[in-house]
């Protein structure tokens, strides 16, 4: 990468290979609630180390958060349990789909890594119990996760939209059955249905680019926050989340979006994927018609074009 990339032009030159591509791919619909955002929308934020934001498109506009999620409350859960997390979870890939039941049954109900839904149950079965039983927590596992964001960000105004929590609770048969089958182990543990409903509202959270390339640049730079200096996570934890999210944060796509893209990233069915460039800085695209892995089509489009003009690939 050059000394000064010449960030005006790289936006563009990413504008300019996406936009042929919009409207492509299918927008989620088993979550109601999401099957009526427009496929058309598209942004994307840079957010560096030096505390630069770089911007184009639909940049500002909250979208779902939905598994991307997965990566703060597994930043909260290790921050909470350290490496006890995973007696419960592992951090192989699945090379199945986000909600498969197939692997759980021959595996004894432990999740292959904590990205997969049930894996991600897992974690927030974790922060659940933990926060029902501390009483300086009353807001419980979605009020930390909120807090965390907004505290990165700086920005008070990341909530959760609690229509798309309650459509995804509605039609939400495919993740009681995993929460279900997995408690039947005893790896879901305590109050199932209070685990579901904080995985639901932590998926339902509304962010922006702008927001969440922000609220995420600790884990570019070693789990502290470049500009602030605060530090979230301990290094070696958060190179651990970025090592996860490479191996895992596409499911059965996560091969071809290491091919394709080079960096640790994490999708979610909103449209939504941040990318970790570490010392560098996030990427968080929007674009919400996906793949059939889940992943967003125009999203990955526009971050292959990223990585050409900045080789920001871990690869090089
Ligand atoms: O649990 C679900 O199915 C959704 N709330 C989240 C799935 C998701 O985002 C998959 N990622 N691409």
């Amino acid at each position: 990468m050059t000394d000064s990339p010449d960030w005006p032009n790289i936006m563009q030159a990413v504008h300019h290979s996406a936009k042929p591509h919009f409207g492509s791919g299918k927008v989620a619909d088993y979550i109601p609630a999401l099957a009526c955002i427009d496929p058309h929308k598209f942004g994307m934020t840079v957010a560096l180390g030096n505390g630069e934001m770089h911007c184009i498109g639909d940049t500002d506009e909250a979208f779902s958060m939905q598994s991307i999620s997965k990566i703060f409350t597994l930043a909260l859960a290790l921050q909470i349990y350290g490496d006890d997390l995973w007696k419960r979870v592992g951090r192989e890939p699945s090379g199945s789909a986000f909600n498969s039941i197939v692997q759980l049954e021959s595996e004894k109900g432990i999740p292959r890594n904590p990205l997969i839904n049930a894996g991600a149950i897992v974690t927030t079965n974790h922060l659940v119990q933990h926060y029902s039983e501390n009483s300086a927590h009353p807001q419980g596992a979605v009020g930390q996760l909120l807090a965390l964001l907004q505290d990165q960000a700086g920005d008070k105004s990341i909530a959760v939209d609690e229509a798309v929590a309650l459509s995804e609770s509605e039609t939400g048969s495919r993740n009681r059955s995993l929460a279900h089958f997995m408690s039947g182990f005893g790896v879901v543990q305590g109050d199932i249905e209070r685990t579901l409903s904080s995985y639901f509202r932590q998926c339902a959270v509304a962010i922006s680019c702008r927001q969440l390339a922000r609220a995420a640049l600790f884990l570019a730079f070693d789990g502290c926050d470049p500009v602030s200096g605060k530090r979230v996570l301990s290094s070696r934890r958060c190179r651990r989340i970025n090592a996860v999210m490479m191996m895992s944060g596409h499911y059965d796509n996560s091969g071809d979006f290491a091919y394709r893209i080079g960096l640790p990233g994490k999708s979610g069915v909103g449209g939504g994927i941040l990318v970790v460039a570490p010392g560098y800085g996030t990427v968080a695209t929007w674009s919400p018609g996906l793949n059939e892995a889940g992943t967003s089509m125009v999203g990955a489009i526009a971050l292959e074009e990223l990585v050409r003009k900045t080789g920001w690939s871990i690869f090089v």
